[in-house]
């Protein structure tokens, strides 16, 4: 993707405004301080982000339980659970397995938990998308991922987990914000804010085109759509979301 002479003079802008985050960051301190303030900043935002998301999610979600196991239970790992902005979204009875790399997430993890008791927990692992050894061969229903594919450090190596943990006929549920379309300003601006917000933001990237990594990840079957989330801010709007079936 190459950036015009414009955006590298706007992206040289923030990065000036930013200098004192790249000196934390060039000694090492902020991402110090990034993992601990990063669930506080989740916590805050995940609140007003499920109140423009609600509509979409409870839709996405609707079908989980069609991919229970013959038993009739829900077993659904989640990867980057975070503070668990999904949970009341799953259905009733559902075993979820939380998995995340950042372990200060838990008290909030503890909190969701316990405002959704319809949700019974098997395990919570400190854990990345790309390493996933704590779960067994195809021994899960379901896998959700909401937010996590702009951060993760590979997303092929994300999507081998996820197909050698879910059983065959599970699905992989998600929803991530993307690189805009060509020539439009979401993208414009994408291109301007990325690097900084790299750093702002435990490592995520706004310019990621993660459907082509889905669409080439080996599913049998993807349906994935591209939208305009209801957000405010137009370099996080361009999202996709859907489920992919093992
Ligand atoms: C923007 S938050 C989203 C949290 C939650 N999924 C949500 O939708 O509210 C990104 C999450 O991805 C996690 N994360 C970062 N790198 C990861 C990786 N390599 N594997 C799995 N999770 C990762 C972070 O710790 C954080 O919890």
């Amino acid at each position: 993707m190459e950036a015009s002479c414009l955006v590298l003079l706007l992206r040289s802008c923030v990065q000036f405004f930013a200098l004192p985050v790249y000196l934390l960051w060039y000694l090492g301190i902020w991402e110090l301080l990034g993992k601990k303030a990063f669930p506080y900043f989740m916590a805050w935002q995940t609140v007003s982000y499920n109140n423009k998301m609600s509509a979409k999610k409870r839709e996405l979600f609707s079908n989980l339980n069609d991919f229970a196991s013959s038993a009739g239970t829900l077993k659904l790992l989640e990867i980057g659970t975070g503070t668990g902005s999904n949970f009341q979204f799953y259905p009733r009875g559902c075993r979820i397995t939380c998995t995340d790399p950042n372990p200060n997430f838990n008290k909030f993890l503890a909190k969701n938990l316990s405002e959704n008791p319809h949700l019974q927990l098997e395990r919570c692992l400190v854990a990345t998308a790309e390493d996933l050894h704590q779960i067994s061969d195809a021994s899960v229903d379901v896998v959700v991922c909401t937010l996590v594919l702009c951060s993760v450090k590979s997303i092929e190596g994300s999507m081998r987990e996820v197909l050698r943990v879910l059983r065959p006929g599970g699905a992989f549920y998600f929803i991530e914000h993307v690189a805009g379309a060509p020539s439009s300003w979401s993208l414009f601006w994408q291109q301007i804010y990325d690097p900084t917000w790299n750093i702002l933001f435990d490592g995520c990237y706004l310019t990621r085109e993660t459907w082509k990594d889905l669409e080439k990840a080996g599913f049998s079957e993807v349906k994935l759509r591209h939208i305009q989330a209801p957000l405010n801010w137009v370099p996080a709007k361009p999202h996709i979301i859907g489920y992919a079936v093992k």
